[in-house]
């Protein structure tokens, strides 16, 4: 196993998500599975991550790709066995890296043997497993809005109640309230990690504890259902609920852990609170504010652009939030966001390599511990969407369905879509030029991007300049340099609307991490300070090994680290 510097190790480390359904497929059946991950995990030992971050593999309807678990227990037959899960652990391991299960536990999946019980009778031991309610004047029992369009409520003729479900009618949210509901997670967490599992990404972890009564939440004229971040986010109970998880959990247990909350909505204060160590809840937070700055007022299909000085201020702002004490991921993508070389970059032939390598280099300068997206090692792309059938998704479908039901704009629609679906992230990954990009041998659940002919791993890994080879870079360099997992953050030309800039200090050494976010060059003046500062790592070819001026002309998209003494 590789040895890491501090004993919390996973400040240094790199986490590499797999979405298995779109990785790599063994069995030509067109989705992906767990023997092709086993297959390819001498890429990821290459690129040089620490630890996987697999999504959910366990038994499953498959309504949210997985997210929707009815046996937390066993692997589903689309992805293998548990025998082959076991393989694959052991596999890891072998290659120096650690493995984190996803772990969705807010709601479990509609054919869960728990909410078929619950569902049977209103007195039935696990009817409190779940949260049910009367109507409410003859409708739902509250404004809610569920995550997938129309309301978090489902009406039940059966036992004459409605039950919650943030997300789909086929995810009910569990009730942990109850103590056998929380104890029952424990069970399965403990069962996991004595499997060898290196820990869990929590999926919403912070919905888990629903404010007292559930009460309606501030209408949005015009809107009959809203998204009550005020009803479920960092309620109540929840602080308890997560300390009482690991301490149940992880008390008296060795080995190398990591704990992720994936938090919508959290703000700053709470995740201070979440990933205090002396708190003993989490470790790290997955937080959204970034990635939500290019939406407007309607939603996240409502597409506004990037303004970067924005973006730049919501990185900044939790930078300095979490300096003391805290802990945060660094990510641009995963498998619910759109790729960022389309977003927040160029994905125009000239600009294509440089951005997705300059906005590598800015995230990776920051602190908090980095997540690569399968595929975004290589710069992917969004996909060319063009109709509504061609997105699989549920949450693209049912918002293109309530589109068209209101008599909305159906262009605004599709052009929401392509630029922000999820499924943009879930095209299989691309592994080659041939068939399918290499992913599968058969008819692929979801078409690989046009691109994958000459956008592919293949092509990527031999080349010293390749999108593949600065992520390399920059994963050894969040290895070798404690400067980037302890160094004080102060941001520079903070308001500019196309420089990113800022310097990490400790007490004998600095850094400069600067980019051009743009296609039109600038100089900036950096100071005589930087005269001398070595080259760590730039994404262009050409540039001085170190700087002997005190400023820098920077060309569209040019990327720089500098170090120095202090
Ligand atoms: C967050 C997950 O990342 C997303 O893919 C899923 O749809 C929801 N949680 C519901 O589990």
């Amino acid at each position: 196993m590789k040895v890491l510097r501090d004993p919390v190790w996973w400040k240094s480390a790199v986490v590499y998500q797999i979405y298995p359904r779109s990785f790599a497929d063994s069995d030509g059946d067109g989705i992906g599975d767990l023997a092709g991950i086993i297959g390819r995990l001498d890429y990821l030992a290459t690129l040089g991550v620490d630890v996987i971050w697999l999504s959910p593999v366990y038994r499953s309807p498959q309504a949210d790709n997985g997210y929707d678990i009815s046996d937390y227990r066993d692997i589903d037959p689309l992805f293998g066995t548990l025998a082959e899960f076991d393989t694959l652990v052991a596999k890891v391991h072998e290659h120096g890296m650690k493995l984190v299960m996803d772990l969705v536990v807010n709601h479990t999946s509609d054919e869960h043997p728990w909410f078929v019980e619950s569902r049977s009778s209103r007195d039935n031991p696990k009817r409190d497993w779940y949260i049910w309610r009367d109507a409410h004047e003859g409708a739902e029992p509250n404004n809610w809005g569920s995550f997938f369009t129309g309301s978090a409520w489902t009406w039940e003729q059966t036992t004459d109640q409605y039950y919650l479900h943030l997300f789909d009618s086929k995810q009910p949210d569990l009730n942990w309230d109850n103590p056998q509901v929380r104890k029952a997670v424990q069970d399965i967490m403990v069962w996991w990690l004595d499997r060898g599992v290196n820990g869990f990404r929590m999926d919403v972890i912070n919905f888990i504890s629903k404010t007292e009564g559930l009460p309606d939440t501030p209408p949005i004229p015009g809107q009959r259902f809203v998204i009550a971040f005020d009803g479920f986010a960092d309620g109540p109970h929840v602080h308890d609920y997560l300390a009482e998880m690991t301490r149940n959990v992880f008390s008296g247990r060795d080995g190398d852990f990591m704990m992720v909350g994936e938090m919508p909505g959290v703000t700053t204060e709470q995740a201070r609170l979440y990933t205090d160590q002396a708190r003993g809840e989490l470790d790290m937070v997955f937080q959204f504010e970034h990635v939500s700055v290019d939406q407007g007022p309607a939603g996240k299909f409502d597409y506004l652009g990037l303004d970067l000085a924005v973006l730049k201020r919501s990185l900044h702002r939790w930078q300095a939030a979490l300096a003391e004490t805290g802990w945060n991921s660094l990510y641009w993508n995963n498998h619910d966001q759109p790729r960022v070389v389309s977003r927040f970059g160029d994905d125009a032939p000239e600009y294509w390599a440089a951005s997705a390598k300059a906005l590598a280099t800015v995230l990776h300068g920051m602190r908090g511990t980095p997540f690569v997206f399968q595929g975004e090692e290589l710069g992917m792309t969004n996909y060319p969407f063009r109709t509504a059938q061609e997105h699989k998704d549920l949450e693209a479908v049912n918002f293109y369905k309530s589109v068209l039901e209101h008599g909305g704009d159906e262009g605004a629609a599709l052009a929401g879509l392509a630029k922000v679906s999820r499924d943009n992230a879930r095209t299989p990954m691309q592994w080659d030029a041939g068939p399918n990009a290499g992913f599968t041998t058969g008819d692929p659940w979801l078409p690989a991007n046009p691109n994958s002919t000459w956008l592919n791993a293949a092509a990527q890994i031999e080349s010293k300049d390749s999108v593949f080879a600065h992520y390399q870079a920059l994963i050894r360099l969040r290895h070798e340099s404690p400067i980037l997992v302890d160094g004080d953050f102060t941001p520079l030309m903070a308001e500019d609307p196309q420089i990113w800039a800022y310097t990490r200090r400790t007490p004998g050494r600095k850094l400069l991490v600067i980019a051009n976010c743009g296609c039109s060059p600038r100089t900036i003046e950096i100071g005589r300070e930087w005269i001398g500062a070595d080259l760590l790592l730039g994404n262009l070819p050409n540039t001085p090994a170190t700087s002997t001026s005190p400023s820098l002309d920077l060309i569209a998209w040019d990327a720089r680290i500098y170090s120095a003494e202090r």
